[in-house]
């Protein structure tokens, strides 16, 4: 597939898609969102990539999903558009995804970056949910994560009150994983992705997919949930090399993913 909106390269095991629209500051429309989602579920069958890392431009992650594509839709246009599916579809993506953020992520790209696993920032980065200018609310999740992430006080004036989370801020409440200055935020998110491109594969989409799940579990039936796992991965080649290879004092063997 030929991309227009976002731009895709390698770096040893990490697979990186760059939103590439400067021009609407990386707005997210349907096409760019697509061509995002068609590149998570390539790198996500690559047997050579272990990890992602999405990213935008210094200036902006993304300032939001497309308002002038959005602007003169009915509800039966979002819908059968299935445009807001899409930020939904990163929940299928197997291997863990690091959004590295600068500049501004609002409304849909704090949306897309909180759909990832993991957050790394610039010093830079503007974490909002500014729909209610507009008229709407969140709709990819906004109102969902933030609150499990900020809590319900400081979700609120974000959704409500036009508050913009600083990246230290965003570190403070734990939105984001880590801060760094602009001139290295996004080779310090794509070695974070590198050292978990390098752990055994099966381990690392099930530890994604244990602490994603708990937040749709209760706390018994999530230890239950991780118990079950656990003892599955000691079906695994991978889990067997390691240990033998700790015991026998050797360095990490090179994990085989089976
Ligand atoms: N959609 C479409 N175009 C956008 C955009 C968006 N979300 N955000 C910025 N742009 C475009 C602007 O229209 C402008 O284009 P033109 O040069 O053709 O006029 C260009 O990007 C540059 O933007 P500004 O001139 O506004 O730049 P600025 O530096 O003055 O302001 C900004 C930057 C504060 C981010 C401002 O652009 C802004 O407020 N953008 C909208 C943010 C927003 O409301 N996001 C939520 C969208 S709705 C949503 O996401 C719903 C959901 O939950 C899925």
């Amino acid at each position: 597939m030929t991309y227009e909106n976002i731009l895709i390269r390698t770096e040893e095991r990490v697979g990186i898609i760059e939103i590439n629209r400067p021009k609407a500051l990386n707005a997210l429309d349907a096409p760019t969102m697509q061509e995002i989602v068609a590149a998570l579920n390539t790198y996500d069958q690559d047997s050579a990539i272990g990890a992602i890392v999405i990213h935008g431009s210094d200036r902006a992650f993304a300032a939001g999903a497309d308002i002038r594509q959005m602007a003169p839709a009915t509800p039966v246009d979002m819908l059968n558009m299935t445009f807001i599916g899409y930020w939904d579809q990163l929940k299928s993506i197997a291997k863990p995804i690091i959004a590295a953020v600068s500049g501004y992520a609002l409304g849909g790209g704090c949306e897309l970056a909180m759909a990832c696993d993991m957050i790394v920032a610039s010093e830079s980065a503007k974490f909002g949910q500014p729909e209610i200018n507009l008229g709407i609310i969140p709709g990819a999740g906004g109102t969902q994560r933030l609150t499990k992430a900020l809590g319900k006080a400081l979700a609120m004036e974000v959704c409500l009150g036009e508050r913009l989370l600083s990246a230290e801020e965003a570190a403070q409440h734990g939105l984001i994983n880590r801060v760094y200055p602009i001139e290295s935020y996004l080779a310090e998110a794509i070695s974070l992705a590198k050292k978990v491109a390098n752990q055994a594969p099966v381990a690392a989409r099930i530890a994604k997919a244990a602490i994603n799940a708990s937040f749709e579990m209760n706390l018994a039936d999530g230890i239950e949930h991780e118990r079950m796992l656990f003892y599955m991965l000691f079906a695994t080649e991978d889990q067997k090399a390691g240990m033998q290879a700790f015991l026998a004092k050797e360095k990490k063997p090179d994990w085989k993913g089976q």
